[in-house]
């Protein structure tokens, strides 16, 4: 047994939960003054030894990443943009005064990783490996400032299908009372206190009946950024896709990028630029918005079906999933799945 998981290892159980079920290895190296980094190695999942007094613990010295493994139906196994997204680590890296890893190696890591945990993909429709590559300040220092130690791991375990219930809209809260970030903040980057502070605010949503916050930007509180932990998206007429141009504190979202350069193949326009919440509700009310979606690596494409703000609540295409979500959803999740080609080469095989 898997001391940390409870499950036999070498295999994906039947029945596992996101986020809690850990495949058997991970991936981990060390940084310090005098090395650099060294000591990558792989081996098993285990328990990590810190001092209580790591930076991490008291300062948040963090950042993290999460991507997807698919399985193929002819068995071989898919990454999608692993690049990209070390990229994005070394970018949230140099903001949070981390060091930066070599991209390559850390690609190859997440590829060497996955081959030898291959038993942990999942096959089931819509289900996937995820990864979690994390890097954290380890030394030991209650003074505030940079650490001259770090650790950089990788971690994986099963995800099953987003939409286990079915491709279902969600319903979004615009929060005029809390701020997800602010531009010359560390909205940009993927590191942990961002998520930590958005816990009370996702609470105070579901506590008013709705599942995912509505962020907008922190100065005039005026303008769209985010829904929950993923980019957004408004379609105009059924085909012009608008969504928040990058504003310094919206995380630059790959599934956001892949779905701008996939939609103008599908015939769809696709613009980035401010916009502003009450004309997003005025083009909801007049019909001209006729879908909403959020965007991420969890959910692909996430259907919004109403949005409530300052205790009104407006309806999306009659609260149904749309066809542009839909299609997007079915091309995106194809290319990842390996089910048609990838003209844009953001697929890595892992074989
Ligand atoms: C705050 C936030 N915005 C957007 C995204 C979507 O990014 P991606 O498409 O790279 O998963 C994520 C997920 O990582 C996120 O945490």
């Amino acid at each position: 047994m898997n001391p940390l998981t409870d499950v036999d290892r070498g295999q994906c159980p039947e029945h596992f939960s996101f986020g809690t079920s850990f495949a058997d290895h991970m991936f981990t190296q060390k940084f310090n003054q005098e090395f650099g980094w060294h000591k990558a190695e792989i081996r098993p999942l285990e328990e990590l030894r810190l001092h209580p007094g790591a930076s991490v613990l008291h300062y948040s010295q963090e950042i993290f990443e999460g991507l997807k493994a698919y399985r193929r139906t002819d068995g071989g196994i898919n990454l999608f943009r692993p690049d990209a997204n070390a990229t994005r680590f070394n970018r949230s890296a140099a903001r949070m005064v981390m060091p930066e890893v070599d991209a390559g190696l850390h690609v190859e890591a997440i590829k060497e990783l996955v081959s030898l945990d291959r038993a942990w993909v999942p096959s089931g429709d819509g289900s996937s490996l995820y990864i979690r590559p994390t890097m954290i300040a380890t030394s030991p220092k209650l003074g505030l400032g940079a650490a001259n130690n770090y650790l950089h791991y990788i971690i994986t375990g099963p995800a099953g299908p987003y939409y286990a219930e079915g491709f279902n809209p969600v319903s979004v809260y615009v929060s005029h009372e809390f701020r997800r970030a602010v531009k010359g903040g560390v909205g940009e980057a993927k590191t942990g206190g961002n998520y930590a502070a958005s816990l009370f605010c996702s609470e105070d949503a579901a506590k008013r009946g709705f599942t995912q916050v509505l962020w907008l930007d922190a100065i005039e509180g005026r303008f769209v950024e985010e829904v929950g932990a993923m980019n957004i998206c408004f379609v105009y007429d059924g085909k012009l896709i608008k969504t928040p141009a990058l504003s310094g504190s919206i995380l630059p979202g790959i599934t956001r990028d892949s779905l701008l350069q996939l939609a103008p193949t599908l015939d769809y326009e696709v613009e980035e630029s401010k916009l502003d919440i009450q004309q997003i509700i005025d083009d909801i009310s007049s019909g001209k918005i006729t879908e909403v979606f959020g965007c991420g690596t969890a959910a692909v494409v996430s259907p919004v079906g109403k949005i409530a703000m300052k205790d009104k609540e407006y309806v999306i295409n009659g609260g149904k999933t749309g066809p542009v979500a839909s299609k997007l959803f079915e091309t995106l999740t194809a290319i990842q799945y390996g089910v048609i080609d990838d003209p844009f080469n953001w697929i890595v095989s892992v074989d």
